[in-house]
């Protein structure tokens, strides 16, 4: 058993208006109560779309929740003339723990480089918000055999000009795009062969206690009844869940499936 703490992330995508991202969050929690879960067990993060964050702020800073919150993506750039985007540092006024980047969807979407990826994480940590790094391979990659050096190719670029130091607390999360929303999962076998990867290159460039600090999640079509599998390596540090973390309940027996484990 690592001493790093399980890591339970709900990233509902583009679902939920900010009416029912209340009523999400206030289920979740009234579950995770029912489930006997608590911050000793796991952290459990929420990541809604940036016009319900406000909403899930004071939800879960008014009434204490120990819930966290976090936003899907972040702008490179500082506050200033860039139409439609979002700066880090408004993410932090609302208290945001966390920023995706680099999710398949936004790559394949909006043609996301990880030179921007690497750009967001910048910003991102410019405000001292953690970045959870989205990286993984398509089928075809995987049929090709060539998944592992591609997924270590997207971290080092995404990492690159950063330091030891500037990437402590940095979040991974290891997802084969054709596992997405697909119902098809990586084995616990795949997972475990790539974060074991990751966490060997992350000890190769930047020294043993970054990769031993570092928390690697699995995403990919994880579930309630595949989670406690998807878990079963040392290496996976928790889990970066799509369709399953959408309903309260749902996501709160998904979390205490992952704490049973
Ligand atoms: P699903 O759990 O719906 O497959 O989504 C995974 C994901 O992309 C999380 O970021």
């Amino acid at each position: 058993m690592s001493d790093r703490t399980l890591l339970l992330a709900g990233n509902w995508k583009m679902n939920h208006d900010h009416l029912e991202a209340i009523s999400t969050v206030q289920k979740l929690a009234w579950a995770l109560e029912d489930a006997k879960l608590d911050e000793s067990q796991c952290e459990v993060v929420v990541i809604p779309p940036f016009t319900d964050i406000r909403s899930v702020q004071t939800l879960i800073q008014g009434d204490k929740l120990w819930l966290r919150y976090g936003a899907q993506d972040v702008s490179r750039h500082a506050p200033g003339a860039h139409t439609g985007e979002i700066a880090a540092s408004f993410l932090s006024r609302l208290g945001c723990t966390y920023v995706v980047v680099g999710h398949s969807e936004r790559r394949a979407d909006n043609h996301e480089t990880n030179d921007l990826v690497a750009a967001k994480i910048k910003a991102a940590l410019a405000q001292e918000i953690t970045p959870i790094l989205c990286i993984g391979e398509s089928l075809e990659q995987r049929q090709e055999k060539t998944h592992v050096d591609f997924t270590l190719n997207q971290l080092d670029e995404s990492l690159a000009g950063f330091d030891a130091a500037a990437l402590e607390g940095i979040v991974i999360a290891y997802e084969p795009v054709w596992a997405i929303g697909t119902g098809e999962t990586a084995t616990a076998a795949d997972a475990a062969e790539m974060a074991t990867a990751i966490r060997a290159r992350l000890d190769e460039k930047y020294g043993s206690p970054l990769a031993a600090s570092t928390r690697i999640l699995y995403g990919g079509s994880v579930k309630t009844d595949n989670v406690a599998e998807i878990l079963g390596s040392d290496d996976v540090d928790g889990a970066l869940v799509g369709g399953a973390s959408l309903s309260g309940p749902d996501f709160a027996a998904l979390c205490k499936a992952a704490v049973a484990k």
